[in-house]
């Protein structure tokens, strides 16, 4: 029945009736008649339709965000890995393995040799580290060794690849067994302690991005320098041969929401705290400190841990200083 039909029914069935009768029902008539041709129009134009719903977030780790407020592009070694997509993550759902009552006692790592004294890991100027005195970039020496200096004016061997990555038993923010969720192996056990300790304090973190391929550092740099452009990439990124990550011993990390994933929100948790506070006993330093990126080359990065080994570690949160301060290898500014 359409409309024409619906008025000439009514206006039939209430033709016997008295005129005030008539003219109230008429009005009645017209009000809702203006109401569903209005509701009609507006519905055409997408008034009433709903906001399509948002595509759900894929599926991460239980118990961990997928990070979707993170910042976005800016989460470190999102260039895939080809080679590890395929395989599934089986037990990435577990914390930590390992004695939580270890906590590194009695764990003994050899003191470092600072350039000063027994030579170093490092070579390029006659200290063995480069301050990058006219531009100078040395080459990493002992690219194997835990303490060694990696930095924008030290530089891994181009053929460098660490020989014992493994994957580390602690949660990520994604669950494949990729690249970027290795460690060389006496990081990756440092590391399961010290997700075990924080997690007896109360505290619960996940990995970002750890091990990076020198192939996957060129792609993610060359990525950010399209989008932010060279000076502004430099300020966060490493250029390829000069990231840490590349040498299997660093390791982005956040709160196991996944939140402030390598965003600078994440300093102002505390989960951040706890790592300021802790991350020494496990081997660990906060390489990227707030206030030092005229030395370190970076800004400030509460989430970018670079195992060290307890010695140095414990020496550098005492003094406050960075790793190029230690190694008497702050670079000279032109
Ligand atoms: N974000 C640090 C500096 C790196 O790219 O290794
Ligand atoms: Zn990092």
């Amino acid at each position: 029945m359409d409309f024409t039909n619906v008025i000439y029914y009514v206006v039939h069935s209430i033709g016997g009736t008295d005129l005030r009768k008539r003219n109230l029902m008429m009005f009645a008539v017209a009000v809702g008649l203006t109401t569903v041709i209005g509701y009609q129009a507006f519905q055409e134009d997408g008034w009433f339709t709903q906001s399509p719903k948002l595509a759900e977030p894929p599926k991460v780790t239980e118990g961990v965000n997928n990070g979707a407020n993170q910042q976005e592009g800016k989460v470190e070694g999102e260039v895939p890995d080809k080679s590890g997509e395929t395989e599934t993550n089986k037990g990435n759902e577990t914390t930590t393995g390992g004695d939580q009552t270890e906590k590194n006692e009695g764990k003994e790592t050899s003191k470092p040799d600072k350039p000063s004294d027994k030579g170093s890991s490092n070579s390029g100027d006659s200290a063995g580290i480069s301050k990058g005195e006219d531009g100078v970039v040395g080459v990493v020496a002992e690219p194997e060794n835990v303490t060694a200096l990696v930095n924008p004016f030290n530089k891994l061997p181009d053929d460098y690849t660490p020989a014992d990555l493994v994957y580390p038993d602690v949660r990520f923010i994604f669950s494949e067994k990729i690249e970027k969720r290795m460690m060389r192996k006496e990081a990756a056990e440092a590391l399961e302690k010290l997700f075990s300790g924080s997690e007896e304090d109360g505290i619960y973190l996940a990995g970002v991005s750890a091990y990076r391929s020198h192939a996957t550092q060129v792609k993610l740099f060359d990525r950010y320098v399209k989008r932010d452009g060279y000076e502004k990439a430099r300020t966060y990124s490493a250029l390829p041969g000069t990231s840490e990550h590349e040498t299997g011993l660093a390791v982005d990390v956040t709160s196991s929401d996944g939140k402030c994933a390598a965003a600078d929100c994440f300093g102002d948790t505390k989960e951040s705290d706890w790592l300021k506070k802790n991350a020494a006993n496990y081997g660990f330093i906060i390489r990227y400190p707030e206030g030092k990126d005229k030395i370190t080359g970076y800004q400030y990065e509460p989430w970018h841990l670079r195992y060290v080994g307890t010695d140095i570690a414990a020496e550098l949160a005492a003094s406050g200083e960075t790793l190029e301060e230690y190694y008497d290898a702050v670079p000279v500014n032109k």
